[in-house]
């Protein structure tokens, strides 16, 4: 029957549409020629590091062999190769040939119970249940602004950050408001500023810890005090947070790394992380969030939200899913510790070399894989900014850093400490020389005028 009517109803709309002459608007709106734009969200979707680095006039100097120390990327120079073990955990599960079709949305359960096993502690319980794995931890982090915020609420996004922040949030058009990090102290959070930025349309506070591009790690103490930030407004605002631990646990032996979910009671938490900087192979493309929210605060409804946007594109690829389990319970001890002894050595080298350089100031990390310096530019009277300097380090010596104003945060650099040793004792003494050679004095009048 209600296949006839529409038969029916098809017959009767063609009947109609071909007795009543194209009216003149129809005719107007037709296209006349070729006109296929780009959509709004496209030409919203800006990332800076490509925008300020492709309108730097990077040419190297043809006597000296190029040194890039700005891609975050620890494979590229094949000196820290993953684990033997990972790589087997990849091999078994190709050829168990379980791992070539769809996963669940939100990931295998068995592949989410590792997860949930591997990150469970005693003040943050996690089960399958709290785990979503996705295509990398950036993935995680779109759905996590995408289940949290409409076109119209803002996020708190730390400056000098992590860039992808706001070109994920900017896309779908949730404004991005910078809260300052402090380089004099080990770039904390200036918790004044950020107060000052909540208003009644925040609806997410992202901490990244520790740090890309800073290398920092923040203490207990403090990250508790950014927790009260939150509990101080709980009234007004709560705010949930996002925390960016990509490099949760990369932190060098004199310190300790505390997830903010272990410290929070009541402040719920979206933990995004992944396998790409930890276990040194960011080209899988394993990432996840855990889902803390231990006062049911997020309930079932942003629980529901990400589920719901995992099923927009499948996320983590199911040969990886395949080998999380293996990969998180047989990596040993013994390559964390290598890999963090290299960075922290490779960092001190690099602090130590920069820090006798005049008109450097380099803010020596506790973790992760990078390390900032700060340029006194009023020692530099030739270059107008960071992105200026950093070009003519290309031009001149060779070597690449990424000006810091891609991480909104000028006068600064970003040295990627994971570089063959070598390589960076190379690159730090052409550094030298180039700041040898550009430093000016301040004159005595501009000594006069300063006091
Ligand atoms: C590298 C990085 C990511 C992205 O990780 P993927 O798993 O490669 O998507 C996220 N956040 C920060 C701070 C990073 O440095
Ligand atoms: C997590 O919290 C528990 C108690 O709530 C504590 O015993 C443990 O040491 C904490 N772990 C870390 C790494 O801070
Ligand atoms: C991982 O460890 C758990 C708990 O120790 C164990 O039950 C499981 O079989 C292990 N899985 C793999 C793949 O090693």
């Amino acid at each position: 029957v209600i296949l006839e009517w529409f038969i029916v109803l098809w017959i009767s709309v063609h009947h109609v549409s071909a007795r009543v002459p194209v009216s003149a608007a129809k005719l107007k709106a037709r296209r006349q020629r070729w006109n296929v734009r780009a959509s709004e969200m496209s030409k919203n979707t800006l990332n800076p590091i490509r925008a300020i680095v492709d309108g730097m006039k990077l040419t190297p100097n043809p006597e000296k062999p190029m040194i890039a120390l700005s891609i975050g990327d620890p494979t590229v120079f094949g000196n820290l190769p993953t684990d033997d073990s990972v790589l087997q955990a990849m091999k078994d599960a190709i050829d168990s040939h379980k791992f070539n079709g769809y996963a669940p949305s939100v990931g295998y359960l068995q592949s989410r119970e590792a997860v949930a096993n591997f990150y469970s502690q005693a003040g943050a319980p996690l089960e399958a249940k709290d785990v979503i794995l996705t295509s990398g931890c950036s993935q995680a982090i779109e759905l996590a602004i995408s289940a949290l915020c409409n076109p119209g609420d803002n996020i708190l996004v730390p400056c000098p950050g992590f860039s992808l922040y706001k070109t994920l949030a900017v896309s779908v058009g949730v404004q991005v408001k910078f809260y300052n990090l402090l380089p004099e102290k080990s770039w904390e959070v200036d918790l004044q500023h950020l107060e000052s930025l909540i208003d009644d349309r925040t609806t997410c506070l992202i901490v990244n810890n520790p740090s890309n591009p800073c290398g920092s790690v923040f203490t207990k103490e403090h990250l508790r005090n950014i927790l009260a930030v939150d509990l101080r407004f709980a009234s007004r605002h709560c705010i949930p947070i996002l925390a960016d631990e990509i490099y949760g646990d990369m932190v060098f032996p004199s310190c300790e790394f505390h997830s903010l979910a272990n410290l929070s009671s009541d402040v719920p938490i979206l933990s995004c992380g992944g396998l790409a900087k930890r276990w040194l192979v960011p080209g899988w493309r394993m990432g996840w969030i855990l889902i803390h929210d231990r006062n049911n605060i997020f309930g079932s409804e942003i629980r529901e939200a990400l589920v719901k946007l995992s099923q927009r594109i499948l996320g983590a690829c199911t040969v990886v899913q395949g080998a999380l389990e293996s990969i998180l319970n047989n990596t040993q001890a013994e390559f964390y510790q290598s890999t963090i002894g290299f960075l922290k050595s490779n960092s001190e080298i690099c602090f130590a070399e920069l820090s006798t350089v005049p008109g450097l100031n380099p803010v020596m990390p506790s973790g992760a894989m990078y390390l900032m310096v700060g340029i006194e530019m009023e020692h530099f009277p030739e270059f107008q900014n960071d992105v200026d300097f950093t070009e003519r380090l290309v031009t001149e010596q060779s070597v690449f850093c990424l000006p810091a104003t891609a991480f909104e945060y000028p006068n600064f650099f970003r040295i990627v400490v994971t570089v063959p040793e070598e390589m960076m004792v190379e690159a730090c003494g052409r550094i030298r020389e180039f700041c040898a050679r550009h430093y000016r004095p301040l004159s005595q009048e501009s000594n006069d005028l300063d006091q």
